[in-house]
């Protein structure tokens, strides 16, 4: 069914967002490396509707301003004092002409509604020929959410809300999603009508439903099977709630794609992150932001990876790698710290407590190394220095001079053996010790 060319999808994306006790705005907290709002907004625009719209607050550096630089698509309107979502479905009533025949109403604060159900929901309003759907779920603990009010035959009557509930309304396990498909004209004929006649005195879309049926509209229901992916995010259990599920799925994307996690409950994978196939993730691993890790590579145990791209048979052992480009076949770690802006060629061997001094207190510098370089242990590189190809250099040497090619580089202070020296050492330790 091709619906896109007559539907909008508008963004609850304002409110106060209270339960959050935060000073960022509720769809700005991240889940796996991205704002909740993210998630909401990709989905909208997937669907490739007519017009997407978001209604935010008006704070400076707020939602509108990330919509803007990260979607510019989206149209943003904004609410300038919060009164409810039937209030800030109001707020769009002007651009009602733009719409057409159907609006898809999504909260800002719900990142785990899946495409294919936004779609099975769409196609349900539009083939059953009623005025709304709105999904729904059984969910094991409702509290918080509207419950769905049906009659005996099994039809919706009205949403109560959690705080005007009744004792026995509050045991209702389907709750309200707040994800809705609308026939436009019918909602922006009714919203107008509803009242804040309710416990927290605001405006609220859910009315509409109830106000629908007593019109002798038709409102039916879509039961989402997973009742995860209408979880709403309103404080920071259900925000770290929504990052378990959010981790999982891409863990679980990952997988079925040829990626071996093998302990993926602690294993953090940003959603950006791509990883082919024959790659294995060891426990215990964050990758983030735009890394991308090239075949047969070996990530971890215990290693931290963020916008860097990792070549083919690459190994990274308990190591962190931050804004890096490594080559093929490398072998990072154990215990290695590659800093922003390292670059290293193939078949290329790092291991720990040698430093590339890169930072004088001032300015930072280059540390070159060429290729088939030997670097032994405990060695300081004093940048901006340059290692020709084949060099090697001497364990626990201090380099601040250009090493040509092929040469060995040593620079060690000398060494004194004293005879007796240890034992003289011991008689004076012992003697100490009677004395205290
Ligand atoms: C809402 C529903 C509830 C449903 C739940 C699902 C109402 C009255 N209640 O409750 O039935 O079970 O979602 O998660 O709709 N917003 C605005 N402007 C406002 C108020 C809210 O843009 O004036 C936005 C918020 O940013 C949020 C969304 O609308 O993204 C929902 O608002 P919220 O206050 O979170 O509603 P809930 O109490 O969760
Ligand atoms: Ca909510």
């Amino acid at each position: 069914m091709d619906f896109s060319k007559d539907l909008t999808v508008l963004i609850l994306a304002a409110g106060k967002g209270k339960r959050m006790k935060s000073e960022i705005p509720k769809v700005l907290h991240q889940i796996s490396g991205q704002p909740i709002l993210h998630y909401v907004l990709s989905s909208a625009l997937k669907l490739c509707p007519k017009n997407v719209f978001a209604v935010a607050d008006n704070k400076k550096e707020s939602v509108s301003g990330y919509i803007k630089e990260n979607f510019p698509r989206v149209k943003v309107i904004v609410q300038e004092k919060q009164q409810g979502t039937a209030h800030a479905v109001l707020t769009v009533k002007k651009q009602k002409e733009d719409f057409g025949k159907y609006i898809l109403i999504l909260p800002g604060d719900s990142p785990l509604i899946r495409m294919g159900t936004l779609e099975e929901l769409i196609e349900n309003k539009i083939g059953s020929g009623s005025a709304a759907c709105l999904v729904t779920s059984l969910v094991p603990d409702p509290r918080g959410y509207g419950r769905i009010i049906k009659n005996k035959g099994g039809s919706i009557v009205k949403i109560v809300e959690d705080a005007d509930a009744t004792a026995e309304e509050k045991k209702i396990s389907e709750i309200n999603s707040s994800i809705y498909c609308f026939d436009t004209a019918v909602l922006f004929n009714n919203i107008e009508k509803i009242k804040t006649d309710n416990i927290q005195k605001e405006y609220y879309l859910t009315d509409v439903i109830e106000l629908l049926i007593r019109n002798g509209k038709k409102v039916s229901c879509l039961i989402a099977t997973d009742y995860r992916e209408v979880m709403g995010i309103n404080d920071r259990i259900q925000l770290s709630a929504a990052e378990d599920v959010m981790r999982k799925r891409i863990n679980r994307i990952l997988t079925e794609t040829g990626v071996t996690i093998r302990n993926p409950d602690s294993c953090c994978i940003e959603s950006s992150v791509i990883i082919d196939r024959d790659v294995v993730i060891e426990p215990s691993c964050f990758i983030k932001g735009k890394t991308r890790i090239a075949k047969n590579s070996r990530i971890g145990p215990f290693s931290q990876i963020a916008d860097t791209e990792i070549g083919e048979s690459s190994s990274i052992n308990a190591s962190v790698i931050i804004g890096s480009v490594i080559g093929r076949n490398n072998n990072i770690g154990p215990y290695s710290y590659i800093r922003p802006g390292t670059v290293t060629g193939n078949n290329v061997k790092i291991e720990a407590s040698s430093v590339t001094v890169n930072y004088d207190g001032f300015s930072k510098s280059k540390t070159i190394i060429g290729d088939d370089v030997f670097i032994g242990s405990d060695t300081m590189l004093i940048a901006p220095v340059k290692i020709g190809n084949g060099a090697v250099v001497a364990a626990g040497s201090v380099i601040y001079q250009d090493v040509p090619s092929n040469y060995l580089a040593i620079e060690r202070g000398g060494q004194k053996n004293i005879k007796n020296g240890a034992v003289r050492y011991r008689d004076r330790k012992k003697l100490k010790n009677t004395k205290e």
